[in-house]
């Protein structure tokens, strides 16, 4: 895509690798693209929507030595690394080996997300408010631990787990399963080598996305998720069926104790424990009772929360990534649009356990020129015969609004404009903010 500010006759030279083929990644090219300062945008693998933007190359993002050298046969300026997988496993490292600019944690960071045990225990050690919680690496003690415990409860894999290591168990009977199936049925893979038992704690959840280049840190706008697959938060966890930002709970009182009690330490106790964090941390946030605690951290942008917060962001984002990468964050005044975005995630029925691909999607071009209104590929594909779905979540479909009222009307009438088989998706998205 030739950049408008290019035509315009601005300076453009940048060229940009964005790694991940998601809705996030999505979301990410198409801030990318109205950077002035870029002209080129390629993205591995990306997907059949990314490519309406970027070039796509069909590279895994595990492919750590096939990104190193098409960056530098490429001349990459930046590498933006979307996905969690390729962050945990320390891509950014290796392409800072090879003198090439990434945005990302390092290895030694992206463990915040990368070990619910790491997390934990860095928040005990530093008073952050998070559940009462214990680490376990054997099966036998975390069920003598679960004889004596309260319940509900919650056991967690220690690792990357597609979000779906987390198991509420009401029960002695069901925790006992649910350790059985993390540790020794390796449920999760490797991710259950250890596990984390805490206490189960009730409010309404938040997401709130920032960016950090070490010291400094700059929240964006808030956002809420609807992890279950159906409406009245029923069925089983999903990567995530729909968002909205910002959330009406997420009063500017809480805020701020936040940034006092829970983002700045964060940073401040990454840089202390030798782990500088520079990239996108995602806060987890469970308001309580007692007050906003933390559920986990994430070392990257948020999906579908990326679909929701981007969009609102007045920043060119490649200055703001690079002021985190450069340590000069405090320089940026971050600014998001006095509106609200609401994500309608259209699934292939049967998501999250099993469902069909390649179903012919029609419609796409009906969100053509419609301004305020985004129609964010996750799991499609081009074929000679046009696009199809390619996976449990196929598109999020996102429209701003004056307030969240406005954007979820118009959310709603946009999952219209496209159609497939066995569409599926949750009617009830920011239907919370009914309540407030
Ligand atoms: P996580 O991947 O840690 O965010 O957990 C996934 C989901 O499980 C969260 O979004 C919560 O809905 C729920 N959850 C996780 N930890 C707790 C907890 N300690 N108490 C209650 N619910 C939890
Ligand atoms: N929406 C939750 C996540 O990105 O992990």
């Amino acid at each position: 895509m030739q950049n408008p500010e290019k035509q315009k006759g601005k300076w453009c030279f940048m060229k940009v690798l964005i790694v991940g083929s998601g809705g996030r990644e999505h979301a990410i090219a198409l801030s990318v693209a109205k950077s002035p300062k870029v002209d080129k945008i390629y993205c591995a693998p990306g997907n059949a929507g990314i490519g309406g933007v970027a070039e796509c190359v069909p590279i895994g993002p595990m492919e750590f030595g096939k990104i190193v050298s098409f960056a530098k046969e490429k001349e990459i300026g930046l590498t933006i690394v979307g996905m969690d997988d390729p962050l945990v496993g320390g891509l950014v490292d290796e392409l800072e080996a090879a003198g090439l600019r990434a945005f990302g944690p390092r290895k030694n960071a992206a463990i915040l997300e990368g070990s619910k045990a790491f997390s934990k225990d860095l928040m005990k050690k530093y008073h952050i408010p998070t559940a009462e919680y214990e680490n376990f690496d054997d099966a036998g003690a975390a069920e003598a631990y679960l004889e004596k415990a309260q319940f509900p409860v919650v056991l967690k894999a220690d690792g990357l787990a597609l979000g779906k290591g987390v198991l509420i168990c009401q029960n002695l009977e069901e925790a006992k399963e649910g350790v059985k199936s993390i540790m020794l049925d390796k449920k999760f893979g490797s991710a259950g080598s250890r596990m984390v038992i805490e206490e189960f704690m009730t409010g309404r959840e938040v997401s709130v996305l920032s960016f950090v280049d070490g010291k400094t840190i700059k929240t964006m706008t808030s956002a809420q998720d609807h992890k279950r697959a159906m409406d009245g938060d029923m069925g089983l966890n999903t990567g995530g069926m729909g968002t909205f930002s910002p959330s009406p709970f997420y009063t500017e009182e809480i805020d701020e104790f936040c940034m006092k009690n829970i983002y700045q330490p964060t940073v401040d106790a990454m840089a202390a424990e030798g782990r500088e964090f520079k990239g996108v941390i995602f806060f987890g946030l469970m308001l309580t009772e007692k007050g906003p605690k933390v559920l986990e951290y994430n070392a990257r942008f948020g999906d579908p929360e990326a679909q929701v917060v981007l969009p609102r962001m007045k920043n060119d984002i490649i200055e703001v990534i690079e002021a985190c990468i450069d340590g000069r964050l405090d320089e940026i005044d971050l600014q998001f649009e006095d509106n609200a975005a609401v994500c309608v995630v259209l699934a292939s029925k049967g998501y999250p356990v099993k469902y069909e691909k390649g179903y012919a999607i029609q419609g796409l071009e009906n969100f053509e020129g419609k301004e305020g209104y985004y129609c964010f590929h996750a799991g499609t594909k081009r074929t000679e015969d046009g696009i199809v779905t390619n996976g449990g979540r196929v598109l999020g479909i996102t429209a701003k609004g004056k307030g969240l009222k406005e954007a979820r009307e118009n959310a709603y009438r946009a999952t219209q404009w496209v159609t497939f088989e066995n569409k599926y998706m949750r009617n009830d998205i920011g239907k919370a903010i009914e309540e407030v």
